[in-house]
């Protein structure tokens, strides 16, 4: 449907606003000015004005005309970009961690808690088509195991497919996995043992955090800033300090704080790693969910002796349930063949091969520009509502990709409370106590903005947000 001309008005103005065409406390056009340079009548443009007005983009003055009020909710600011803020530690999340994963596949209220991807697109049918046409004529069946090293159609596509993420690869550099917990599992089993430390960055996410505290590794917290990613500085403290065996970050899109670093910081991480002889291991599970312009490079295209080893799936892209990701583990191939094997023999052949024809049919492009666009425009109206219903002292992060906004409260709100008292409403959000060790994010909590916006969601987050408020109030 058409969107109603105000609508249009309202959508170009606060973008304008965004983009910092008009700062803060800047005068709009008047009415009349803006009703004949959009040949639109004053009647719209008085329309477009009052709904910027009420969702707190602009205000109104008496015999003065309308100003910009607010350009978006501050950026979050976290703590001490370039120290390490504790000692390595046990991780201990697990119970917290395991309610709100269990809470956040339950259908009902408003779940803004799990990073899952629209099942609504098209590409989730072609998907189902697929698998029913491969499962009929009986394909992979009958075969016996699969390979240690996975299916070769779907290496070959993902190789093919890494060159956009500007990473050289055969396929024979690719082992499959069970999505990317598995590649990331994999991983740490083949660089660790059990009282080892694994540098991460913080806020992490708590994935990772429950898979160190399983293997009984100790985890250290490297500072993330939410626009440049994880600090060198931090990082080469922490590796002057201690034994550390392997690097773990999210460089692109992270989660949970949605930033992607830059490719200058890319080649500084891999100096840094190359100085220590360290190996990183890389999540890019979020790398091709960009809102804007290319995919991000993964730091593995800067990597030239082999210590990055490249973890990602379709998770994200296509279908959780599916458990299909990879690693090119670079040159540890062999030890994460043999994790692979000794754990599970070979994975699941089928679903393998349906992700590869999927990626074939250039089906798969279709659908990831359809995807970006819409969470660029679901995670940019969670930051618009969240700029109407929270209180003005939250940051936000801004994301630039991917499924997951982080939100950041003056540090006398607790999150965790927060969490408990919108579950009961139906309404679930991720508290920051998951994304660290050490107590730093109490005051923070994590929504995730990939389903499609609907009425009973907007009203959640205005109930979340009249909670902050009254939290605000009572600890004033
Ligand atoms: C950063 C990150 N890595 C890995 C995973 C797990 O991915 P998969 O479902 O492919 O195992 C998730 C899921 O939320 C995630 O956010």
């Amino acid at each position: 449907m058409e969107k109603l001309l105000y609508m249009q008005l309202v959508d170009q103005i606060s973008q304008q606003i965004r983009d910092g065409m008009f700062k803060v406390g800047e005068r709009l056009p008047s009415v009349r000015k803006l009703s004949q340079r959009e040949q639109v009548s004053i009647a719209t443009v008085n329309t477009a004005y009052a709904n910027l007005e009420q969702r707190g983009w602009i205000e109104a003055r008496p015999k003065s005309g309308y100003f910009v009020r607010r350009s978006s909710l501050d950026t979050v600011d976290l703590p001490s970009k370039s120290k390490i803020t504790g000692r390595p530690k046990p991780v201990n999340i697990n119970e917290l961690a395991m309610e709100v994963q269990r809470g956040s596949s339950i259908k009902t209220g408003s779940s803004f808690c799990a990073a899952v991807p629209d099942i609504n697109f098209p590409i989730s049918k072609i998907i189902q088509r697929t698998f029913v046409s491969q499962a009929r004529m009986g394909k992979t069946f009958g075969e016996g195991y699969d390979t240690p090293e996975g299916n070769a159609e779907l290496r070959h596509q993902v190789a093919k497919r890494a060159l956009e993420a500007g990473i050289k690869l055969k396929s024979d550099d690719l082992i499959t996995t069970a999505g990317a917990q598995n590649a990331l599992a994999l991983a740490l089993r083949a660089m660790t043992v059990p009282g080892d430390i694994v540098a991460v960055e913080s806020p992490c996410y708590f994935g990772l955090l429950q898979m160190i505290e399983s293997f009984g590794l100790k985890a250290v917290e490297v500072p993330a800033d939410p626009k440049e990613g994880i600090s060198i500085d931090a990082l080469k403290l922490a590796l002057q300090q201690w034994p550390i065996k392997a690097v773990v970050s999210i460089p692109a899109f992270s989660n949970p704080l949605g930033c992607s670093i830059s490719d200058e910081h890319k080649k500084a991480l891999i100096g840094l790693l190359q100085q220590y002889d360290i190996a990183m291991i890389e999540d890019d599970i979020y790398g091709e969910l960009n809102f804007e312009g290319r995919r991000p490079k993964a730091v593995k295209a800067f990597d030239d002796d082999g210590r990055v080893l490249w973890c990602s799936s379709v998770s994200k892209t296509m279908e959780p349930q599916l458990r299909v990701g990879w690693i090119a583990p670079g040159r540890y191939y062999d030890k994460i063949l043999h994790q692979k094997y000794v754990n599970s023999i070979s994975n699941p052949s089928l679903a393998q091969s349906v992700v590869a024809q999927v990626m074939e049919q250039g089906q798969y492009e279709r659908h990831l520009r359809q995807a970006r666009e819409a969470y660029r425009q679901r995670s940019q109206h969670l930051l618009d509502l969240a700029m109407i219903h929270f209180p003005s002292e939250m940051r936000a992060s801004s994301p630039k990709g991917g499924l997951v906004t982080w939100f950041e409260m003056p540090k006398s709100i607790d999150a965790t409370q927060l969490y408990h008292y919108c579950r009961e409403q139906g309404v679930r959000i991720a508290p920051g106590e998951l994304f660290s060790i050490s107590g730093l994010y109490q005051h923070c909590f994590r929504m995730s903005h990939a389903k499609p916006w609907t009425t009973q969601s907007e009203q959640a987050v205005g109930l979340i947000g009249q909670q902050l408020k009254k939290m605000l109030l009572q600890s004033n």
